[in-house]
């Protein structure tokens, strides 16, 4: 068989795994069968998959938890989370009983704009530019009108059409800079089709159309989202101390990028998880975070903290671009279930609840930071794992799990426990 192929989208799923499997994985011969495990016996359901994206060949599984006693607003919710990482779900759940028990989270939606470009290259004079633009606005929203009608019965569609000169960055480069609001779908299919039509309807000789898209910099689509209580309520024995570090640690992480990276790596460990539970754009929500992490010039921490008058405040302020309606949201059965137990949130409600699933992971990973260290409840979480590696048994898992409560994990020593017992028949 030819590494190379033409037309491979039209062959069967069972022609495209035999062509990989004898061009690439020849070497393995479980390979066909271990795509084929991943099958869902179902083929009603098999088939929505297999339609979701081109070439699919099997189904590539995540984890899918769920993280309870949360209360945000008042409201107890559970969470839905998919995510791989052994340690998120776990630390959700404490941290959600946590400050369940200090009063909960506390969460607003600041804005909801979304913006969208059309990109051009114009050689003449700016002032005629600028007439052409204005005697044109009009038109430009009244061709966009069948996409927009839907939306706007809604409450949402384009709020403005802005011309951008940007000539002094890029020659001749200039921008219509539209403003949208999508209520509660992603919008960006309905953000991309006005863009579209608008230029079209812009189009003329001497503007040259680069390109027309949405941008996932969203700094006017925020979300934020706070716990709070006196500082004597934060720990039985340290509360000054830990308070203190806690402080210095997300200070540390606003001046330092490097720290401040991982920092939001954390938070995006709980947004992520809920983002792709509810069949959300993960891509999107991480690239608008990230740069909204760099607003000021320096890439710096998404949650902030105070310390006065004896109150301890933490919050996080990140913007989301979040659907609770269309694309994969009513498609995917696990998407819609995780909507549902969340009582089919509006977007914006669903941006307080991911903002917080973020806050909570930071809050979980900064404390473990400045107290026990971050490996001690990773590791043990992890132990599963490699038992799981290392080929263990039911009952050697049950006694290692045991065995390793009051030890520090590693791989190696999760090794030499195993060996102990199977060559012993006991660990001590
Ligand atoms: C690991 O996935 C996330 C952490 O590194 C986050 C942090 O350091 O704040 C623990």
């Amino acid at each position: 068989m030819t590494k190379k192929v033409s037309g491979f989208s039209k062959f069967t799923k069972e022609q495209k795994i035999n062509w990989l499997a004898n061009s690439f994985l020849s070497a393995n011969k479980d390979a066909t069968a271990i795509l084929k495990k991943y099958w869902n016996e179902d083929r009603q359901l098999q088939q929505l998959h297999d339609e979701f994206i081109e070439n699919t060949i099997s189904n590539f599984y995540l984890p899918y938890a769920i993280a309870p006693n949360f209360i945000i607003n008042n409201k107890p919710y559970v969470i839905p989370m998919a995510i791989e990482e052994s340690s998120v779900v776990a630390a959700s759940s404490l941290v959600a009983k946590f400050w369940g028990e200090r009063g909960g989270f506390k969460a607003e939606v600041i804005s909801t704009t979304k913006v969208g470009h059309v990109h051009f290259i114009y050689e003449g004079d700016f002032k005629v530019l600028q007439k052409y633009f204005d005697s044109i606005k009009a038109k430009l929203l009244v061709a966009t009108e069948s996409i927009t009608k839907n939306m706007q019965k809604r409450g949402g569609g384009i709020i403005n059409i802005v011309l951008k000169n940007k000539s002094d960055k890029l020659k001749n480069y200039y921008q219509l800079h539209v403003t949208f609001e999508t209520k509660d779908s992603m919008g960006a299919n309905f953000i991309n089709s006005c863009l579209e039509t608008i230029a079209n309807t812009f189009r003329k000789d001497g503007i040259e159309i680069v390109m027309s898209i949405l941008s996932n910099y969203i700094p006017n689509c925020l979300v934020r989202a706070e716990v709070s209580c006196k500082i004597e309520d934060l720990d039985k024995h340290n509360a000054f101390e830990f308070a203190k570090k806690f402080h210095q640690a997300v200070q540390i992480a606003n001046i330092e990028p490097y720290r401040a990276v991982t920092h939001n790596k954390g938070i995006m460990n709980g947004v992520d998880a809920v983002v792709i539970a509810t069949g959300n754009d993960f891509r999107a929500v991480g690239a608008g975070a990230h740069s909204y992490a760099s607003k000021s010039g320096q890439y710096r921490s998404l949650t902030h903290c105070t310390i006065e008058n004896d109150i301890f405040k933490f919050w996080i302020e990140i913007p989301l671009a979040l659907g609770t309606v269309g694309g994969l949201t009513a498609l995917h059965p696990l998407a819609k279930l995780s909507l549902e137990m969340l009582q089919n949130p509006t977007a914006d409600e669903l941006m307080q609840i991911i903002a917080v699933a973020g806050l909570a992971q930071n809050f979980a990973a900064l404390k473990a930071l400045t107290t026990t260290g971050i490996q001690h409840g990773h590791m043990k979480m992890h132990l599963q794992n490699i038992l799981n590696q290392l080929g263990a048994t039911k009952q050697e898992k049950k006694q290692i799990l045991n065995y390793f409560h009051d030890k520090p994990v590693s791989y190696n020593s999760a090794t030499e426990a195993l060996d102990k017992l199977r060559n012993n028949n006991k660990l001590q």
